[in-house]
């Protein structure tokens, strides 16, 4: 079985993160949200993995994510020239695909649950087309099915005003060759995309066989702000292992809980309160760093409280007297303010920035 995973679009609702880069770069935890896809495949024993990426950031993903070997995997770059749909992807890879089943993964999506099982449920009952279920309280942002009571799909719909249920299609799904012939039948949808859940209903409208399991672990796409420091709070939750502090930190610093510290990066005169990733050469001095946070690499931190959240790299931060909470700041991003009260508030933000003084 080979693996793909869908890593082109716009990433318009992570803007303005994603005018500089991949909307699958943006770290989760200090790790691009793509890795743990590859890494969830790997997982499932499928090493052989062809990445769709776009012109505008494909060299950029292919360039941090490598040809495979931190993963034990190999990679395949395969540029799709237009963003004209998930079906139209893998369209695009085709003959990297060839005539085996494969395990399609969107790259900003994230699962907790393994695909092993979903795998062997797969091969087990050979279907053409395995989807992953999950209910969700605004199904019209998604895929919709409707499912009978074992499971088999009567019908599915994408982004509907009239949702029939409140199942929407998570990003992970499992196909056997026979979506190369559905797609060839379908049409570009209303957005102007050849639409993956259009095929899947093509599939079923010529009588192949599609089943539905509805995921019991947690699922998140990562598409926007809240969504990703969310993906965040969970990944530490559960992935960041016990404390690991290569750094150097003083006498006069408090590290309690789960707490990571990359190499060449100091504490002076902070309390860090786990889960929280500190990346490497970091200097945090005065600080509080408060649980799910993730500071990127090269980060300056002066004289701040800082809460749940996601700080890139290159930042720098200094004696903002309010806590900082559920934050995204992006790369080299300058917060600064004048030692005393400071009686003005100067900006220079980038396009589609968002600041809320609360
Ligand atoms: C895509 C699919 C949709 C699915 C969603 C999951 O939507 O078209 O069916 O529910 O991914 O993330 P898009 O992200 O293109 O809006």
């Amino acid at each position: 079985m080979k693996g793909l995973i869908l890593s082109g679009g716009k990433g318009t609702r992570l803007r303005p993160l994603t005018y500089t880069g991949a909307k699958q770069l943006v770290p989760v935890a200090n790790k691009p949200i793509l890795w743990y896809s590859v890494a969830s495949l790997v997982a499932a024993g499928i090493t052989d993995i062809g990445i769709v990426v776009s012109p505008e950031t494909g060299g950029e993903i292919e360039a941090k994510t490598g040809k495979g070997d931190r993963f034990g995997a190999r990679l395949t770059y395969i540029l799709q020239p237009s963003p004209s749909g998930l079906a139209h992807a893998v369209k695009t890879a085709r003959s990297f695909l060839q005539d085996e089943a494969f395990a399609m993964y969107l790259g900003d999506n994230l699962i907790q649950d393994g695909l092993g099982d979903f795998i062997q449920t797969f091969q087990t009952k050979a279907l053409d087309a395995l989807i992953l279920l999950k209910s969700v309280p605004n199904p019209s942002a998604f895929g919709v099915a409707e499912v009978d009571n074992q499971g088999r799909v009567l019908h599915l719909v994408e982004k509907p005003v009239l949702p029939p249920s409140n199942l929407a299609l998570v990003g992970v799904y499992l196909f056997s060759p026979q979506i190369h012939t559905a797609i060839n039948h379908i049409h570009p949808s209303a957005r102007g995309e050849l639409e993956i859940t259009d095929a899947i209903q093509q599939l079923i409208d010529t009588d192949q066989t599609v089943e539905a399991q509805i995921l019991n672990g947690w699922w998140l796409d990562t598409g926007k702000k809240d969504d990703l420091l969310e993906a965040n709070r969970l990944i530490l939750d559960e992935y960041l292992g016990a404390s690991a502090i290569s750094g150097t930190v003083d006498d006069q610093s408090q590290i309690s809980g789960r707490v990571t510290l990359g190499s060449g990066s100091t504490l002076v005169n902070c309390t860090i309160r786990g889960p929280v990733i500190i990346g490497h050469h970091c200097r945090l001095e005065n600080c509080f760093v408060g649980a799910y946070s993730s500071i990127g690499d090269d980060v300056t931190l002066t004289d701040i409280e800082i809460d749940h959240s996601v700080v890139l790299q290159g930042a720098r931060i200094e004696g903002i007297r309010q806590r900082i909470v559920d934050s995204l700041i992006g790369q080299r991003a300058r917060l600064t303010t004048a030692p005393l009260r400071p009686r003005a508030l100067r900006f220079l933000i980038g396009d589609d920035s968002q600041i809320e003084l609360t």
